[in-house]
């Protein structure tokens, strides 16, 4: 949750940093501004998104080689110009942009305002720049050291960038379970600062990613100085960026979600590259090998998740118990971290995470390691906070994902947690070779069967999304497999549409759900070939009696629960077991398009952020 960007080197710094802001815009849209430094700081800031600062930045005299930019998802402080960053210090010689949150913002504050300091906001962050400047000027110290002191003394989650009007040449960073990475221009001659590797891609490859309580002073000219809060000195680890800056541009698709859908084919075979050998029989994923032996023994898995991706953990427990017959559970991380769980070093924990940020779920690591758990990670974004918290794991190579609301990598989670299920199963012996040849294969076929798909139903799905699209609730029903998807289906409806939809198990239905049902009540059912077919065609018996309208899932050639169905979308069929990532696909299509043809913004829906560093 929100954005930062800073620049310091010899290029204008403010179209630099508009620019990466709207990179990093899918982490917060309540408001976004910019400090530059000509003689003084100027700060232009203003509530709405990043076209908004722009317009009001029009005519303003930008020049500037220095500058701090945010884009914020607000936490303290509702969204409106005072409230966002960056923010000065009393004096207004220092601004500050901060993503995280100062949990003892409120006892700093009341002492700083008996010491006669002023806030014009309600934010955490501007509490922390007055202290860093109390500081300063109380003990005499530079601001680096000022900077280190005070982040001594907070209690919380930061990432900040510092600007000083009397070091001009200067921007001091830190960083604490929030993200940061510092791009490094040619012999050190300017520094790109931002959330993300996204802002930095284009100028260049060279990166260091800050580790938690460092804190690095960036001068051009001069190499990175790199520290921790405890003064102890480190070296800057460089690593190569391998993002490109196609994978983070629209390329001709209207939004960015649209084109993560149709990039799943491409996508699921990334996850699966070089990990999946059909004709020698073999699932490989090195980044277990060390931990596979734990995890085959494991008492019990717990898949720790947010979101989708705990969606993902929902289809990775049916595969796990399935497949590889360990007992799995599936917990939200909030839930987990708080409720003193009961693990010991016999278990292996698995955190599922798109953007390998996420507060809870890394909160829920740490509360898993030190009772001595195995960590298996499953995230998205090389390098992230999270893929360096665990001791081993398998990214799902999904590439960048841009939209909020996640698409191709709830399909990249599950394909790669369909491979790890497969392997335990193969090793422990639970699969018969047949059955274990016979997935392999079918896995591989997934990414063509999508495609097909993709290549068919679109027309069909508009269709149908111009005939609910002003629907008020929509319920959607699944089973075995399918539960989880409808309840990703629901999510997504709701997070982009802002309609009111309720993913539910198809037979679940009867003990509740069931008396809202009416001629009003749209009904998604995922009536795929499977085990429970019939019972879910019962399902929509029950439905019908009731008069709800009925948009079927079904598997292509199917009779009968197409012609129960009011609409029916046809999908490729595959073995239950994968099922899922074959069903989700049309209702990720059909929430774009309701939510498209209601005005909504879908890239970026309202109060939402795509990766949540807050608890
Ligand atoms: C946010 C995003 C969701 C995502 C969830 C977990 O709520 O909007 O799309 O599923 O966080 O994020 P993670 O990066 O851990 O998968």
């Amino acid at each position: 949750m929100c954005g930062i960007v800073a620049y310091v080197g010899k290029k204008q710094a403010y179209p630099i940093i508009i620019k990466g802001l709207h990179r990093l815009e899918y982490r917060g849209y309540d408001s976004a501004g910019v400090a530059l430094l000509k003689e003084e700081i100027f700060i232009y800031k203003k509530k709405g998104k990043v076209s908004v600062l722009e317009q009001h930045v029009e005519g303003k005299n930008i020049e500037s080689c220095i500058g701090i930019g945010h884009t914020r998802w607000a936490t303290h402080g509702e969204p409106n110009d005072e409230n966002a960053h960056p923010h000065f210090s009393g004096s207004t010689d220092i601004a500050m942009i901060h993503n995280g949150i100062i949990e003892n913002y409120a006892p700093l504050k009341k002492e700083l305002i008996k010491r006669g300091h002023q806030f014009l906001s309600e934010t955490d962050t501007e509490v922390l720049v007055h202290l860093i400047e109390d500081i300063q000027q109380k003990e005499k110290v530079t601001l680096v050291e000022a900077v280190r002191m005070a982040l001594n003394g907070v209690i919380g989650a930061y990432a900040i960038v510092v600007m000083s009007k009397n070091d001009p040449e200067t921007l001091i960073i830190a960083k604490k379970s929030s993200p940061l990475v510092v791009g490094l221009g040619e012999n050190n001659s300017e520094f790109f600062i931002a959330s993300d590797a996204t802002p930095i891609v284009e100028y260049t490859k060279n990166v260091v990613y800050l580790e938690d309580e460092e804190i690095a002073v960036l001068t051009p000219g001069k190499e990175m100085h790199l520290m921790n809060i405890k003064k102890q000195e480190k070296t800057p680890y460089i690593q190569q960026l391998e993002l490109n800056l196609e994978a983070i541009e629209k390329g001709g698709f209207e939004h960015f979600m649209l084109k993560e859908i149709y990039e799943q084919p491409r996508s699921i075979r990334d996850s699966f590259r070089g990990r999946l050998n059909v004709n020698d029989g073999i699932v490989s994923l090195g980044g277990i090998l060390d931990y596979e032996q734990k995890m085959m023994n494991a008492q019990r898995i717990i898949f720790v998740a947010c979101g989708t991706s705990w969606h993902a953990g929902l289809v990775g427990e049916y595969l796990f118990e399935d497949l590889a017959r360990i007992p799995v559970e599936v917990e939200y991380a909030s839930e987990f971290r708080y409720r003193n769980p009961i693990i010991n070093e016999n278990d292996v924990v698995i955190a599922i995470s798109q953007s390998g940020e996420t507060a809870d779920t890394l909160a829920a690591i740490e509360l898993a390691k030190s009772k001595g758990a195995t960590i298996i990670g499953v995230c998205n974004v090389v390098g992230s906070s999270i893929s360096r918290a665990t001791h081993g794991g398998s990214y799902t190579h999904a590439g960048p994902e841009i939209g909020v609301a996640s698409t191709k990598a709830f399909t990249a989670q599950v394909t790669v947690l369909t491979l790890m299920a497969l392997r335990l199963g193969f090793k422990r012996g639970t699969i018969p070779q047949s059955r274990f040849r016979q997935l392999l294969s079918e896995l591989n076929s997934i990414p063509d069967k999508i495609q097909k798909l993709l290549n068919h139903s679109d027309e069909n799905i508009k269709c149908i999304s111009s005939v609910f699209k002003e629907a008020k609730n929509f319920l959607y029903l699944g089973r075995n497999y399918t539960f989880p998807v409808a309840l990703e289906g629901a999510l997504k409806l709701k997070e982009i549409s802002y309609i009111h939809a309720e993913g539910y198990p198809a037979a679940e239905m009867k003990h509740g759900p069931i008396a809202l049902i009416d001629e009003e009540m749209p009904v998604v059912v995922i009536a795929v070939k499977g085990a429970s077919y019939e019972k879910v065609v019962s399902n929509i018996q029950e439905v019908k009696a009731r008069r709800g309208k009925i948009i079927a899932v079904v598997t292509e050639g199917d009779v009968l629960a197409k012609d129960l169905a009011d609409y029916a979308i046809e999908v490729p069929e595959t073995d239950e077991l994968l099922s899922p990532l074959i069903s989700v696909i049309p209702l990720q299509l059909l929430s774009y398009h309701i939510a498209v043809m209601r005005g909504c913004n879908v890239d970026q829906p309202r109060n939402l952020a795509k990766s949540v560093t807050v608890e």
